[in-house]
């Protein structure tokens, strides 16, 4: 019988540059897509997919962070006295049980592998989720838990795949496909940040993970790869040179990289849009700045 993926790390030790200089103060993954932190969608979908320990791998500076996840007595008593039972409700979404976050320290921000690694020994020896909260993806069912149930057909690892226009495969790892199922493929190969031009194919891995816990281990095995760092893509490739299976999976929804300010805004518009609340405000304005574009060009 295949054991239950109950544990999620969630690498957020970056010092998010791309968003300097708000992130020399705010975490990348305080920041809000509306009214919710990052953190707060990846959180989300690790329950809707059975998580219930939550792993943190932070660093110096994110003490926001960890707050997020704290009672607030004074502004639940503040609530609390002013009748708003509703935000009382919206604020229950952020606390934890006892016991189900622990925080890891990455002293030094020496890549998302190092980070994922950082966290061994929580994982001990059982299979394992990774989210990274700065890929936000909008599903009817969220993409880890589509994940979960893929894993509990095939086992081994599985990364979450997307097809992605061929000039843009040199900023992902990519996958060697051995074997195309539809909605899972075999992998018989992966590359980090391939050269323009040499990518094995446009099936790219986003930040959703289901690994082996001998991932772990291969991180001894392997070299720094891409940009001088231990890399996540190539201990998970081990995996393969061993002999075990690494799948792919496409999965059904719209991912944003909110670690980038362009997919960030995207972000922020289509959640917006998709709040009944601000729909017709926002839609008009768009529509509004659009054709005031248009008439200045
Ligand atoms: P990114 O590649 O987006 O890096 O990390 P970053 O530092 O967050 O942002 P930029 O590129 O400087 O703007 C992808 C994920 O891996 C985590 C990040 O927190 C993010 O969730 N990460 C990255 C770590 O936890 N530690 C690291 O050393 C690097």
């Amino acid at each position: 019988m295949k054991t239950k993926v109950t544990k999620a790390i969630f690498p957020v030790a970056g010092l998010g540059t791309r968003f300097l200089p708000a992130t020399k103060s705010v975490p990348k993954e305080i920041m809000t897509l509306v009214d919710r932190p990052l953190i707060q969608y990846a959180i989300d979908e690790a329950r809707a997919a059975g998580i219930k320990e939550f792993i943190f791998v932070t660093s110096r500076g994110k003490g926001a962070l960890e707050d997020y996840f704290d009672h607030a007595p004074d502004l639940e008593a503040s609530l609390r006295k002013s009748g708003k039972t509703d935000l009382l409700e919206t604020l229950k979404e952020t606390n934890m049980d006892s016991g189900a976050i622990a925080y890891i320290r990455q002293h030094k921000a020496l890549g998302l592998g190092h980070a994922v690694w950082c966290a061994r020994r929580l994982i001990a020896n059982e299979p394992f989720a990774v989210i990274l909260p700065d890929d936000v993806i909008a599903a009817e069912k969220p993409c880890l838990q589509q994940m979960v149930e893929a894993y509990e057909e095939t086992g081994g690892s599985m990364v979450a795949a997307m097809e992605v226009a061929p000039d843009k495969a040199s900023s992902y790892g990519v996958l060697d496909v051995a074997q195309d199922k539809g909605n899972t493929v075999s992998v018989r190969g992966m590359v980090e940040k391939p050269a323009p031009g040499t990518a094995p194919s446009n099936l790219a891995v986003i930040g959703r993970y289901i690994l082996s816990p001998k991932v772990l281990n291969n991180f001894n095995k392997i070299e720094k790869g891409a940009g001088g760092e231990l890399q996540l893509t190539d201990a998970i490739a081990e995996e393969i040179n061993q002999g075990r299976d690494v799948h792919g999976f496409r999965f059904s929804g719209q991912r944003f990289d909110c670690g980038s300010k362009a997919g960030f805004l995207q972000a922020t518009v289509a959640f917006a849009l998709a709040r009944p609340e601000l729909r017709d405000e926002l839609h008009d304005y768009m529509t509004q700045m659009v054709s005031m574009q248009n008439a200045a060009q």
